[in-house]
């Protein structure tokens, strides 16, 4: 089911996600993981996070499609355990759509996380990868791209906001 994105503005995006104990939700876990890539996909997205779908949990996803490929990664419990280097890159997100940014983050990012499988893993990612999982991780902190910028572009960046969102559902 492709369900609707939370927006800029709405309190949940706010929240320090809970943990997700795993045992607790594995039954309801395929439904959720399939409501959230069909969402993402939906709007060409290459992550989100529960939060955006209204899930107070440390869950989210990510396909940055290496390769033009479909690679669908799950991060349950995630945490970056190594970064190095800088790159700034443009950058959007699904709960502030219409507004793209450049935001500076770590080239090479070490997450350790539990897969769809409660299974732990490690995972190096570089580029857009290593920029997705540095996003995905500010969203379960309750974090929001544009918390990053300096303060004049973010300024900017609010009253584009307050005319985009008038499109926003
Ligand atoms: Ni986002």
């Amino acid at each position: 089911m492709i369900l609707r994105i939370i927006k800029h503005g709405e309190k949940i995006l706010r929240t320090v996600c809970d943990p997700v104990d795993y045992a607790a939700v594995r039954k309801e876990l395929p439904r959720i993981l399939r409501d959230m890539f069909a969402t993402m996909y939906s709007v060409r997205g290459v992550g989100l996070a529960s939060p955006q779908i209204g899930l107070n949990l440390r869950l989210s996803v990510i396909d940055v499609r290496p390769e033009g490929k479909a690679r669908r990664l799950v991060l349950i419990n995630p945490v970056i355990v190594a970064s190095s280097g800088e790159l700034e890159e443009e950058e959007g997100c699904l709960s502030v759509p219409g507004i793209y940014a450049r935001i500076h983050r770590h080239a090479k990012v070490t997450i350790r996380a539990l897969d769809a499988r409660g299974r732990p893993y490690e995972m190096t990612g570089e580029g857009m990868l290593a920029r997705a999982f540095q996003h995905e991780v500010d969203h379960l902190d309750g974090k929001l791209f544009i918390d990053r910028l300096d303060f004049i572009t973010r300024l900017k960046v609010m009253s584009a906001i307050k005319e985009v969102r008038k499109n926003w559902t």
